[in-house]
């Protein structure tokens, strides 16, 4: 057993600095030996058991894949299909499956809903998305930075757009890791005073840095990585069209990136609405690493689980 062996993996935040650059190592590890084609199977007869109320591609999949590649089993549940669409509670859902599977998965809207699971869950829950946070996607985001530049200490990641779960991760796990974070968001889809200040206060302590810059073309000058999502996540679709007017000057688009260094990577944790919050040219284009970023999701959620489920 290890000292992160039970453990939920909620938010990055309760993870410290060591600890997260012990999950990017084993997951830099465990591609390095997945790419070798030398498989380890340290979750053999281990079940992941992976609730969903929101859609997914990469979550599902990456998980699933994972869990299979590891020696393990994973199940789709969707949310729609289980007794919680009758009522039954979200702990009483937890301490069900705690008796047959040995982690929990969750994508669900409210963040208090995932902490109550885990609360209720003997077995560790591992957050797949809320409306607060997506940290896994966040860790996978660093493995991708951290391979690229080799480090993460003093890289400049800038998040052009709306402030929103992914941003927050990586606001709270880019401070928390050493990075130098620009937020560049208008006014109404700017970071949480709540969240800014965490992230500030880890940025102390790791030698990095969470700066707010709301004009985009300031905010990529000196960037390494550029970073953008969806303007309208999921559960925001009734509010799309004005969401699309007031994001309108942070499109990533070549024009935004001719401010920025030449060196510069692109990211997006997608999926991408083209055309709104990124152009087709700039995914598709040389400085784009979107697809390696999707593929790492895979990578990074094999060191949460084997790390989590203790083998
Ligand atoms: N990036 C991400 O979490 O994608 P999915 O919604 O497809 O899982
Ligand atoms: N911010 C997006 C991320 C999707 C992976 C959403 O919550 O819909």
């Amino acid at each position: 057993a290890t000292a992160l062996s039970g453990r939920d993996f909620l938010c990055l935040r309760d993870f410290s600095r060591t600890e997260l650059e012990r999950m990017l190592e084993l997951a830099r590890l465990l591609k390095t030996w997945h790419k070798a084609g030398l498989h380890v199977r340290p979750l053999a007869g281990r079940t992941l058991a992976m609730i969903f109320q929101k859609p997914s591609t990469r979550t599902r999949v990456s998980f699933e894949v994972a869990m299979y590649q590891l020696g393990g089993h994973a199940l789709f549940l969707s949310a729609q299909e289980l007794q919680l669409r009758r009522g039954e509670t979200i702990e009483d859902t937890g301490r069900v499956l705690s008796r047959y599977v040995d982690a929990i998965m969750i994508r669900t809207y409210s963040h208090d809903d995932v902490v109550q699971l885990a609360a209720a869950s003997t077995v560790p829950v591992i957050n797949g998305l809320t409306d607060y946070l997506h940290p896994a996607q966040a860790l996978a985001d660093f493995l991708t930075i951290q391979e690229r530049f080799g480090r993460l200490s003093g890289v400049q990641l800038t998040y052009v757009g709306d402030s929103n779960n992914v941003a927050r991760s990586l606001a709270l796990g880019g401070a928390r890791l050493g990075m130098r974070v620009v937020l560049s968001s208008p006014v109404g889809y700017q970071l949480d005073e709540q969240a800014l200040a965490m992230a500030r206060e880890d940025a102390r302590a790791s030698g990095g840095s969470v700066e707010v810059e709301a004009d985009p073309r300031r905010a990529v000058v000196g960037a390494d990585v550029v970073y953008t999502d969806v303007w309208a996540s999921m559960g925001q679709e009734a509010d799309h069209d004005r969401r699309v007017q007031d994001l309108a000057a942070y499109q990533v688009n070549r024009a935004l990136l001719e401010q920025a260094a030449s060196h510069v990577v692109v990211m997006h944790c997608l999926p991408a609405h083209r055309g709104e919050e990124i152009t087709d040219e700039v995914i598709d284009g040389p400085r784009s690493i979107v697809w390696d970023q999707a593929e790492n999701r895979l990578h990074a959620q094999k060191a949460i689980l084997t790390l989590l489920l203790g083998a």
